[in-house]
C-alpha cells in the first residue's frame, strides 16, 4: 500500500516584506532560520532514498512508488523554502558561505562514508522528527499559523506535508534493515545532529536581531526565545517516548482537523497554479 501522498507546488500568497512578527519576533526568527537548512538536508534526504531503491524488496513495488513521490515532495519544498530565503536574505538574514558550505560537506561526508543501513535510520529519525513538529504546529500552535504570512505558510504547508509522508522513510528502513537498536541510534543521532546545525543559524540570526539591544532588552528576548523553545519541547519530549517503542507505526498518527483542512487548502492552491501556468486564470 503506497503513501498516498501529493506532491504539489501551491500558489502561495503571502507577504514577502514584514517577515518578522511582531508580538513573537524570537519565534519567526527561530523559524527564518530553520528555513536556510531545508537546502541542505532535504536533497541529503533525497540522494539517500534513491540510493536506497535498489535495496528494496522486489516484492514491494509500492515502496519504490513511495521513495519516488517522497523525492519530488521534498524537492519542492527546498525550493519553496529557496523562493522565501531571497526575501529573508534581503532582510538581513544571510547564512554565511562558509557555514552553509560546511553543512553540505558534513552531510556529505556521512553520505560517502555511512552504511545504507545507518542512513536509512538517520532518515527515519529524523522524519519522525517532522512528523511531531506537524503535530505539534496543529495540534497546539495555531497561533503560529498566520495566513498571508511568509514563513508561516511555508512551514503550514510544509509540514502539513512532512504529516503526509511521515511514513515512507521508517517503511523503508524496516524494509532494508529494521534492527529496533540501529533504528534508536539512527532517532538519537540525528535529533542532536540536525539541531547543531539549526541552533548554529538560531543563534547566528538571534545575535544579529538582539545587536543594539540594551540589557533589559536583550534578557527580555532570551526569555521569549527559550519560553518558545520551552513550549515545544514540554509538548515533544513525553511523547517521543513512543517513537522508542520497538513496533512504533508513524503511519498510524492522525491528522488533525487544522492539519486536514490546511492539505485541502493547498489542494486549491496547487490547482490554481496548474490553473495559471495553463494560462486560464491571469496572473
Ligand atoms: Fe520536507
Ligand atoms: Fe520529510
Amino acid at each position: 500500500m503506497s503513501s498516498e501522498l501529493k506532491v504539489r507546488w501551491p500558489n502561495l500568497k503571502f507577504d514577502r516584506e514584514n517577515i518578522i512578527w511582531d508580538d513573537m519576533p524570537e519565534a519567526s526568527i527561530i523559524w527564518i532560520s530553520g528555513s536556510s537548512f531545508p537546502i541542505v538536508i532535504e536533497p541529503w534526504l533525497n540522494r539517500v532514498m534513491v540510493k536506497s531503491r535498489k535495496f528494496v524488496s522486489k516484492d514491494r513495488p509500492d515502496l519504490r512508488q513511495d521513495i519516488d513521490d517522497f523525492v519530488r515532495q521534498e524537492s519542492n519544498h527546498y525550493r519553496m523554502h529557496e523562493e522565501f530565503n531571497v526575501h529573508a536574505r534581503e532582510a538581513g538574514f544571510v547564512v554565511p558561505e562558509d557555514m552553509q558550505d560546511a553543512a553540505h560537506a558534513d552531510y556529505r561526508n556521512l553520505l560517502q562514508n555511512k552504511s545504507m543501513n545507518w542512513l536509512l535510520a538517520y532518515c527515519a529519525g529524523f522524519e519522525n522528527f517532522t512528523l511531531f513538529q506537524a503535530r505539534w504546529l496543529f495540534e497546539t500552535a495555531p497561533d503560529f499559523c498566520r495566513e498571508g504570512d511568509g514563513i508561516s505558510e511555508v512551514m503550514m504547508w510544509h509540514l502539513a506535508e512532512e504529516y503526509e509522508h511521515r511514513k515512507v522513510c521508517h517503511d523503508i528502513y524496516a524494509n532494508v534493515c529494521g534492527n529496533y537498536f540501529l533504528r534508536m541510534w539512527g532517532l538519537v543521532y540525528s535529533f542532536f545532529h540536525m539541531n547543531g546545525h539549526i541552533q548554529q543559524r538560531v543563534k547566528l540570526f538571534l545575535d544579529q536581531y538582539r545587536e543594539g539591544m540594551t540589557p533589559a532588552e536583550r534578557k527580555a528576548s532570551i526569555k521569549r526565545e527559550k519560553a518558545f523553545n520551552r513550549r515545544f519541547m514540554l509538548w515533544f519530549l513525553p511523547r517521543a517516548l513512543k517513537i522508542m517503542v520497538p513496533f512504533y507505526d508513524p503511519g498510524k498518527a492522525k491528522a488533525h482537523p487544522r492539519l486536514q483542512q490546511a492539505l485541502k487548502k493547498y489542494d486549491a492552491l496547487a490547482a490554481e497554479t496548474e490553473a495559471l501556468k495553463a494560462g486560464a486564470v491571469p496572473a
